[in-house]
């Protein structure tokens, strides 16, 4: 199969790009088409690596509305809603669900998915449905799963052993949620158990860390200089970190240096933090989000994550990352043409760094022919006119494609 003129990653010249057996046989500027062999001209579109959705909650996705709406939108009335549609949670319930999410998230071109499963439920329902769900989507999404205590490990009953019967039962990374824990004493034992989970079990580390406005919550520090300590580094993800936000600037100088050692990774979610935090401000209030430019210009790896769709938390949501672009570049103020334009690789190539993607991912010869078209010559353009998928391939198979509408003023 022969795929010609497209911009890869924002290239200012066209390329073509030669699939066989599942794999990129050859890319370049010009290749002419082999005796039968099929071809599809693009005539001048953007090809990307496949976007990649690195944090969401896909067993609470879909939800909204039931048993109740949200009414105030608040992160407490959602707790509170959701422990009501928790109570009639199903294997099912979850397969229905996840079957239509993952369809939604595959007409945006998204191929990978880091998800978070709660485990503080005695009976696993919905990490046993997620691990049976992985392995019926293979073909189409690669789902990695998360242990998440969404009720803490220290501070739930039976929490540790919940951890490790999720992680026995097939989780790809361990979680903890060291703000929510009833002390900092436990904040800290449970992000040590996480880590010594991770090792135990060969597995990475993904933590709900800070998700609060206190500026006082400094699990991060704890995290970093554990991922330093045990050589886990770059298996280890820091997601949300919003109290950063309200973090003193001395201090964050003084972390930065230790985030920068411990190599770890970050995921914001800027959709459904901007929303959910800073609840509690009178004016100003804080935008809740962390220091994703300062990460960055430290060298440090961020990407971004939907975090809810269509849930008690969050009550948008069409499975498009370009959204969570368009949410984080605002409130981020990385507005400069150059960060527009470059900004995909927050939901893919950065993300792939966090979920350890390695040489199974990017447009490369040799590697798995997966990637998406874009209707756009760049992403700038993409990002602005929030351009349809034209076409999502993955292992050389289309999953998805989008026939562009059109809309005109009629004078
Ligand atoms: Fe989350």
């Amino acid at each position: 199969m022969l795929y010609r003129n497209l911009y890869i990653e924002n290239a200012e010249a066209a390329s073509d790009i030669r699939v066989l057996d599942g794999k990129f046989a050859e890319i370049a500027p010009h290749l002419d088409p082999m005796e039968g062999e099929e071809v599809v001209d693009f005539g001048g579109k953007l090809a990307l690596p496949p976007f990649i959705e690195s944090h969401v909650h896909l067993d609470t996705c879909l939800t909204a509305g039931e048993p109740k709406w949200n009414m105030s939108g608040t992160l407490f009335e959602g707790i509170e809603t959701w422990a009501l549609r928790k109570e009639t949670l199903s294997k099912k319930d979850v397969h229905d669900r996840v079957n239509k999410a993952v369809r939604l998230y595959a007409a945006n071109g998204i191929q990978h998915i880091r998800t978070h499963v709660d485990v503080t439920d005695p009976k696993l329902i919905a990490m046993e449905a997620m691990i049976e769900l992985r392995e019926e989507l293979k073909d189409v999404m690669n789902i990695q799963i998360v242990a998440f205590p969404q009720e803490g490990i220290e501070s739930y009953p039976n929490g540790r052993q919940l951890m490790e019967d999720a992680v026995k039962m097939g989780a790809d990374c361990v979680g903890a949620i060291p703000h929510f824990e009833f002390t900092r004493e436990y904040s800290v034992s449970s992000l040590n158990y996480a880590m010594e989970l991770a090792e135990k079990y060969g597995r990475l580390v993904d933590v709900h860390c800070d998700e609060i406005d206190d500026e006082a919550s400094r699990g991060l520090e704890t995290l970093a200089a554990r991922a330093l300590e045990s050589g886990l580094t770059d298996r280890v993800t820091a997601s949300h970190t919003t109290a950063m936000h309200s973090y003193n600037n001395a201090y964050v100088q003084r972390l930065m240096r230790l985030l920068k050692m411990s190599g770890i990774n970050f995921v914001s979610n800027p959709l459904v933090n901007t929303h959910l935090q800073g609840r509690i401000d009178t004016y100003p209030k804080r935008r809740g989000i962390t220091r994703v430019k300062e990460l960055r210009e430290a060298g440090i790896n961020v990407s971004f994550g939907h975090d809810d769709i269509f849930d008690p938390w969050y009550p948008m949501g069409t499975g498009s990352m370009r959204d969570v672009v368009f949410m984080g570049l605002h409130v981020c103020q990385m507005m400069g043409y150059e960060e527009i334009r470059s900004s995909y690789n927050f939901i893919s190539n950065n993300a792939a760094r966090t979920l350890h993607l390695g040489d199974s991912y990017g447009i490369e010869a040799g590697r798995p022919a997966s990637f998406i078209v874009l209707d756009a010559k760049d992403y700038y353009d993409a990002l602005n006119t929030n351009a349809p998928v034209l076409a999502s391939i993955k292992n050389g198979r289309k999953i998805a494609e989008s026939v562009p509408g059109t809309k005109k003023a009629l004078f």
